[in-house]
């Protein structure tokens, strides 16, 4: 009996993302997280045993890390602080989830990861080489066997998210963009975060593949929801089948 295209895909796709922690990740509005949706509906209907989750957050301890992230004095945080924030919220996510599902022979697929904090707290002006050093404080070996970026350029993923941007104004003191991280934050939160910002974010997540100790791959986040899963999908069985 011979398999139709669809149905080889569909194994070839179970069996190169089976018990493996892959990222979905990229600028704001790239449309990541409808991607691992897709995704992860395509790998159960394939019989794959998936985890989701998403960071910041996915813990108890977790989401008030979040919390404090979300509901912090935005002029005040210092980039160091917010970075180690990030790390710590991860740093229970490996231990709360992500290391017992892959342990436990489970796929995981994570809404942003270390990728995230290179590109925004890079963008804000941290050494991306020093995520890495701190990651590997956080995380331990538990990084990701694939981390895909879903590139967009920020004029285009803010106008998906309905999001005005604010080109960077003579009001504010230092455009470090770390003053409204978070939708509903603050009212104007987002607002306040400048498109140059937004643009160095995006630049910031093109150049990760050069420095990251593990694979990462970049996906055009342009065009219809089902094109885009087809190139996620060649690119999760060419990067780890
Ligand atoms: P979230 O509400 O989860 O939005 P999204 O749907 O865009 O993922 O907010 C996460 C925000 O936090 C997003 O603007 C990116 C930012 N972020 C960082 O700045 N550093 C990080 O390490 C992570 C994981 C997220």
């Amino acid at each position: 009996m011979s398999l139709d295209h669809h149905t080889k895909i569909e194994l070839a796709l179970a069996t190169a993302a089976k018990g493996k922690f892959i990222v979905f990740d990229g600028p704001d509005g790239a449309g990541k997280s409808t991607q691992r949706d897709v995704c992860d509906q395509a790998l159960r209907d394939a019989g794959v045993d998936v985890v989701t989750c998403r960071d910041p957050g996915g813990t108890t301890i977790g989401d008030r890390i979040r919390a404090v992230l979300l509901d912090y004095d935005l002029s005040t945080m210092d980039v160091t602080c917010e970075t180690l924030l990030f790390m710590a919220s991860r740093a229970q996510l490996v231990h709360e989830v992500i290391a017992p599902a892959i342990d436990a022979g489970k796929t995981v697929l994570c809404d942003r990861f270390i990728t995230s904090t290179c590109a925004y707290q890079g963008a804000a002006g941290f050494d991306p080489k020093r995520v890495i050093e701190l990651a590997n404080l956080a995380v331990g070996l538990h990084w990701p066997d694939l981390t895909i970026i879903f590139d967009v350029d920020a004029d285009e993923g803010f106008e998906r998210i309905g999001r005005k941007p604010h080109h960077a104004g003579k009001n504010r003191q230092k455009d470090t963009g770390t003053s409204s991280l978070f939708e509903g934050s603050q009212p104007d939160a987002m607002e306040a975060r400048s498109l140059d910002f937004h643009r160095r974010v995006r630049k910031k997540f093109l150049e990760v593949h050069d420095y990251y100790p593990t694979p990462v791959v970049t996906v055009d986040a342009r065009g219809p929801i089902e094109e885009i899963h087809k190139h996620t999908v060649e690119a999760i069985i060419h990067a780890l089948g």
